[in-house]
């Protein structure tokens, strides 16, 4: 398997994972922590969705102690979004109601012109302003989210990521993140990038703030940088919640905009969401007499993955879908119209509050001049 912040293939272990990345697994007493002081246990836990972390028994601690923490997230805008990319951000909108958090949401439209060459500065900032009507669709609250676009918002970004880059060596980005001599130098430097939103809010604050970072697993070789760094700029190290990812429509691997067919995107039509789900790979038998007698595979079945990451929250009614499934009660196609259905509704519900995102998306923005003034002060303190 590899697993990296640029490509994600093969089949995942997730325990190899924690073993490689040297995470921690998220016990039961830690689940039961989070849901104690939200007071709520989110099915994304209950269901190891997010199954791994890096101080999140600190961050909790320091919170039962006062000390209340800021979230961090992000997305690439390298196309349109797709469901996959919102399973972080539904536990992270999870996170911000029952916490009151601040949330920085970081669009790295710089990294996705440096990546790809088939991405304009023009069109990386385009797609930075379609992605964030995603965001703003998800529901995070209007007057305590900061969406970050590092190429407009360059000046106190670019401020903090040099304190940063001053302390990543060449050899620790290329181990990390697998740089060799013909990666440009400007994606050597984005790693610095990514870290920075992690200390915005300690520097507005003039005091250390806590923060933490709910993503897929893929995105950890960024927060090993920044982890490492923090202390020796003043800072907290930043903590973690790693999710799993949300596979394709076909046969294994991860949802991945690389291969369209296999995505639901958030702007697609309800039909080409539904032609893409009937054709979409189940863990069913050859022939319907078959799975009738000797029932479906639930475990590897994109369908199924979907109703538990995203679009059945209720234990009861996964439940069901899972025993219907196995007994051969719950036929593929059957259940594949059910999925559809519900699919539809979200799609029409999103792509409603999408529009609606258009009207207030420059206050969802960092206030970037407000946060270069305080970085400027920073230097000379
Ligand atoms: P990006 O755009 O690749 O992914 C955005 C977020 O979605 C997660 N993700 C998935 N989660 C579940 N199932 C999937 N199939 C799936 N595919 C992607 C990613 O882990 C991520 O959380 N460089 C980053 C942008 C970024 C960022 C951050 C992400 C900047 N700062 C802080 C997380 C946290 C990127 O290109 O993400």
């Amino acid at each position: 398997m590899t697993v990296t912040p640029w490509e994600v293939s093969g089949e995942i272990d997730y325990e190899k994972l924690i073993e490689k990345f040297g995470t921690e697994h998220i016990t039961k007493s830690l689940i039961n922590k989070i849901s104690m002081l939200a007071g709520e246990n989110h099915f994304h836990l209950r269901r190891k969705v997010f199954f791994s972390h890096r101080a999140l028994d600190w961050i909790l601690d320091m919170y039962e102690n006062g000390s209340k923490f800021v979230l961090y997230t992000g997305r690439g805008p390298s196309g349109d979004t797709h469901i996959g990319h919102i399973v972080p951000w539904v536990f992270t909108k999870f996170l911000q109601d029952k916490f009151d958090a601040k949330l920085y949401f970081q669009l790295t439209d710089d990294e996705k012109f440096l990546i790809n060459p088939s991405i304009s500065g023009k069109k990386a900032l385009n797609l930075t302003y379609e992605n964030a009507l995603d965001v703003i669709a998800v529901g995070f609250d209007q007057r305590k989210t900061y969406i970050i676009s590092d190429m407009e918002h360059a000046g106190p970004m670019y401020n903090i990521a040099i304190r940063i880059a001053k302390h990543v060596t060449g050899s620790t980005a290329k181990a990390v993140f697998g740089f060799t001599d013909s990666s440009n130098i400007g994606i050597q430097f984005f790693p610095a990038i990514q870290a920075t939103p992690c200390f915005i809010e300690s520097i507005l604050q003039g005091h250390n703030v806590p923060c933490l970072i709910p993503a897929a697993i893929d995105q950890d070789p960024y927060w090993r940088v920044s982890r490492d760094i923090a202390p020796k700029l003043g800072f907290y190290k930043p903590a973690q919640i790693h999710s799993r990812f949300l596979p394709g429509l076909g046969k294994g691997g991860k949802m991945s905009s690389s291969m369209p067919e296999t995505c639901i995107f958030l702007t697609d039509s309800t039909r080409q969401a539904k032609k893409k789900i009937m054709n979409a790979f189940t863990g069913g038998r050859a022939t319907v007499k078959e799975q009738k007698k000797l029932g479906g595979n639930p475990d590897i079945c994109s369908v199924y993955l979907y109703e538990q990451f995203l679009f059945e929250p209720e234990d009861i009614g996964i439940k069901v879908i899972n025993e219907d499934c196995r007994s051969g009660k719950l036929l593929c196609g059957e259940h594949k119209l059910k999925f559809a259905e519900k699919v539809e509704k979200f799609l029409i519900e999103h792509q409603h509050k999408r529009e609606k995102a258009r009207d207030v998306v420059e206050s969802y923005l960092l206030n970037s001049d407000e946060v270069l003034k305080c970085v400027l002060k920073d230097w000379e303190a």
